[in-house]
């Protein structure tokens, strides 16, 4: 008998995730483990929507629930990241290519950054559900769609002119990296990284074991440097939130 699709949504913030329960009808909320999981439809596709909290950990447990209880059969996790590679300006997009544990290290029984029993340091998207997340994203951030969507003052308030989709690296760690050092270490040990965040590579790993695809979209809200906690709120509100819930209009054709 083949499985119904359920797609599993989660947030990196309460603000992210409360704009996409709103696409959603006859939601239903139930609570495991301190977490709300609001089920719902949107033309006919069933979506379990549910606010990741932070770190490693707590997304593992988060997304592991969405698998048992829910029986999601896809993920998509969205929400902010640091930018790691000069390259990223606030404002721009990463689509996760490859996912990395940067806080990960088990030697000398294992390489550096070698998951435990999978001998794997780099988990890889789906490439079927990556080269979608692609256009989505690319479709959200054309001109004019992204002017429509974000007014030009709070634009103009981040210094985001032309927000670009980058495809690549993912590193996540139970550490919200603020320091110039601190950034330019993950970048020298992980030179192809483009951003880092808390959760990422933890869902990835949850996901690869019950082969589960997932696809993870990270805004960059910060540059991962002694200015990353400025005016993190206001950007999560004007800029972040309103991205993811266009992102998953756009992927999931809800419009
Ligand atoms: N999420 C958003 N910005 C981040 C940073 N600088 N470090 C870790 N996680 C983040």
């Amino acid at each position: 008998m083949r499985k119904t699709n359920v797609i599993g949504i989660m947030g990196a913030m309460p603000e992210e995730i409360e704009g996409i329960t709103h696409l959603l009808d006859d939601v239903s909320v139930e609570t495991f483990g301190q977490r709300e999981y609001h089920s719902g439809f949107c033309k006919g596709q069933k979506f379990v929507v549910v606010f990741s909290r932070w770190g490693k950990v707590a997304a593992a447990t988060t997304v592991t629930t969405l698998i048992h209880e829910f029986g999601v059969t896809e993920v998509l996790f969205t929400g902010v990241a640091g930018a790691i590679h000069p390259a990223l300006k606030v404002g721009d997009v990463v689509v996760g290519k490859r996912f990395i544990q940067h806080d990960l290290d088990g030697r000398p029984l294992m390489k550096k950054f070698e998951i435990p029993l999978l001998n794997q340091t780099y988990l890889v998207a789906n490439e079927t559900k990556l080269e979608k997340a692609k256009d989505a994203v690319s479709t959200v951030l054309e001109d004019e769609a992204l002017h429509e969507l974000i007014s030009d003052s709070d634009l103009q308030s981040f210094d985001i002119l032309q927000p670009k989709l980058f495809v690549g690296d993912i590193a996540s760690g139970d550490q919200f990296i603020s320091s110039d050092e601190v950034r330019q270490n993950v970048l020298d040990e992980l030179p192809g990284v483009l951003c880092v965040e808390m959760e990422g590579a933890s869902v990835a790993q949850v996901c690869f074991e019950y082969g589960i695809p997932l696809t993870v979209i990270r805004t960059i809200s910060d540059e991962a440097n002694a200015s990353s906690v400025v005016d993190f709120p206001a950007f999560i509100q004007s800029i972040s939130s309103v991205y993811s819930v266009a992102f998953v209009r756009e992927l999931y054709q809800l419009k």
